[in-house]
């Protein structure tokens, strides 16, 4: 990581910490709707144990284990996850859910080819650099069985705010002091590249354009 992308990484674990601590639930109670796909696609494929990265605090944590999974969730924003430990305490779901401290520019901790499924809602959009975003997803595909399904949304440069956001180097853009990245279909075919693309959706979510993606290992 150059000196540059150590600072941004720093600077935006700091602005999500401070956004959840003044505003606990930020993202709403109600589970995404790539959450809803996902739940769908690990239980057609026998799955029950999910990972999640950039979990926040749990709303999507929260609705799978609903569902019957067991989720492990990992975030870089400790009080994103303390509320989502406390929120998985109230509803009874403890036994279900585990939360632990992590930031996706390192290693991820699982050994090769122990976990059944990844899922991460708009998380690879963040501000990572372009070669941090390769390193995330091969790291994912590392940690995946063979067959092992990994689903994710981003960011869509459909979405308007591509435009009016200033651009910075690598293609990231910034606004109001979070920095992430808007995926053409020609990033996401690129990051698919070792893997079975199974889905690649466009679709709209709240004010955002998303691309809703599901690929497995081979
Ligand atoms: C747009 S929010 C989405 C949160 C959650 N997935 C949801 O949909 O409710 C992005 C999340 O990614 C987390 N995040 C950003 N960069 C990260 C990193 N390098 N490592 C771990 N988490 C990160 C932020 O703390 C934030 O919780």
């Amino acid at each position: 990581m150059s000196t540059g992308h150590v600072e941004l990484a720093r600077a935006q674990q700091e602005r999500w910490d401070s956004a959840y601590a003044r505003r606990p639930q930020l993202h709403g109670p109600e589970p995404s709707a790539a959450a809803h796909r996902a739940a769908e696609r690990f239980g057609a494929a026998g799955i029950d144990d999910v990972l999640e990265l950039g979990a926040g605090h749990g709303r999507d944590a929260l609705f799978l284990a609903r569902q019957g999974f067991s989720v492990h969730a990992t975030d870089f924003s400790e009080t994103a996850l303390d509320q989502l430990r406390h929120e998985a305490q109230r509803e009874g779901l403890d036994d279900r859910v585990t939360a632990a401290l992590h930031d996706v520019r390192d290693p991820l901790p699982p050994a090769d080819a122990t976990v059944n499924a990844v899922f991460a809602n708009l998380l690879l959009n963040m501000a990572f650099s372009a070669s941090e975003l390769r390193s995330l997803v091969s790291e994912i595909h590392r940690v995946l069985c063979p067959g092992g399904v990994f689903v994710y949304a981003v960011w869509s440069t459909q979405d308007a705010c591509s435009q009016h956001w200033k651009q910075l180097d690598d293609g990231l853009s910034v606004h109001d002091g979070f920095v992430g990245r808007f995926f053409d279909e020609d990033l996401v075919r690129e990051l698919a590249e070792p893997w079975q693309l199974d889905e690649l959706t466009p679709y709209d979510e709240g004010r955002r354009v998303l691309w809703r993606v599901a690929l497995s290992k081979q």
